[in-house]
């Protein structure tokens, strides 16, 4: 070996390679022996206390003497979950809808738990988060999203649409109205929505329709200013939100065939979720808190217990 490579005297295995290169035989240091001591160890003992061998005696495994099972673990949390929202299971029992909307932990814990109600049980109408569906007539079920509601956006009306369902009737009239009146009324439904209803000074149609609407049936259910009646969930036809197709053709549609009348009319059935018997109580007024807080509710007067 050469100078240059003079290890000092430390002591290698003595076997020589490319005539100068040789092994050491330095030990590792000693932490790192130890490191890997403990480790076998921990192997042998994590072996023993937990089920490692999948196929030994008559229960089909060796179970490990710890009895560890993922199952019991789960259980245990459950039992740690089951606890917290026994709680407020127990509170919502005997509290109106406008009660729990009172209280804002209850609320906060209503809601989440509405939100897995919802996509199970209404998003499929009514979409996502309740942005609405749409379909060829126009929305097939209605957003839940904002301030514009057919029956009511108190936390007591939408407690009661979910419980009862709703259906809005609105009669054919093709055959009451002839085809020029039905024409008439709908250029005067399509103005006060989009012009309001001074319209009807100034284009002969429309007030001509104005007429059709006055002296028919029409303001018996939407009112004589045409801004709907809640009770009976018939649209409000002054504001621009359209339920149904919103065109002239798609407003004339409406009034010939009606709502839930018949063969052509247009299908708006909210069915019943009590009368279905697959929701619980508690779950029929997480559902109506769920949805005042998508945030288009109207408040009430102070809710009381
Ligand atoms: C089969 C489809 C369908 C399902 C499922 C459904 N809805 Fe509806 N929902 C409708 C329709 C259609 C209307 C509108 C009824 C009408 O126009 O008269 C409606 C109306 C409503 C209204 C009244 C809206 C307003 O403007 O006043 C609320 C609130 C509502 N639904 C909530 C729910 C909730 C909560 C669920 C789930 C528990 C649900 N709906 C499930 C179709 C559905
Ligand atoms: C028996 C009560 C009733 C009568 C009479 C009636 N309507 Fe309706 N109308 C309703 C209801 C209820 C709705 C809402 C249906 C729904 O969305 O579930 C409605 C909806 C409408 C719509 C659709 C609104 C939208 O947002 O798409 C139009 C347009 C309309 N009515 C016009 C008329 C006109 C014009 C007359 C008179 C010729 C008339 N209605 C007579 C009950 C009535």
């Amino acid at each position: 070996m050469s100078d240059k490579h003079d290890a000092g005297g430390v002591p290698t295995t003595g076997h020589v390679w490319d005539d100068d290169l040789g092994d050491f035989t330095n030990q590792p240091p000693k932490w790192w022996m130890l490191g890997l001591a403990a480790s076998a160890i921990w192997c042998v003992v994590y072996f023993l206390y937990y089920p490692s061998i999948p196929v030994s005696n008559a229960h089909g495994y060796f179970k490990g003497l710890g009895h560890w099972t993922a199952i019991t673990e789960m259980e245990a949390d459950k039992s740690v979950v089951d606890e917290v929202r026994g709680k407020y299971e127990a509170k919502l029992k005997d509290m109106t809808p406008a009660a729990i909307l009172a209280d804002s932990e209850l609320t906060e814990y209503v809601t989440r738990s509405g939100k897995v109600l919802f996509g199970d049980n209404c998003a499929a109408c009514h979409g996502t988060n309740g942005v609405g569906t749409v379909d060829k007539q126009g929305l097939f079920a209605p957003i839940l999203r904002d301030d514009d509601w057919l029956y009511g956006g108190k936390i007591d009306d939408i407690y009661t649409s979910i419980v009862g369902g709703r259906q809005g009737l609105m009669t054919p009239h093709k055959g009451v109205l002839s085809d020029q009146q039905i024409d008439d009324v709908a250029h005067y439904v399509k103005a006060m929505s989009d012009e309001g209803k001074s319209a009807a000074d100034t284009d002969s149609a429309v007030a001509a329709g104005k007429k059709v609407f006055t002296e028919s049936d029409c303001t018996a259910c939407h009112g004589a200013d045409g801004k709907g009646m809640q009770a009976m969930g018939s649209a409000n036809l002054t504001d621009k939100v359209w339920r149904f197709d919103g065109s002239l053709e798609g407003i004339k549609q409406t009034i010939a065939n009606g709502v839930n009348a018949g063969p052509d009319a247009r299908i708006a059935v909210m069915p019943s979720f009590q009368a279905a018997g697959k929701l619980s109580d508690a779950e029929l007024k997480k559902l109506a808190v769920y949805v005042y807080k998508f945030g288009g509710g109207q408040a009430d007067a102070p809710a009381t217990k």
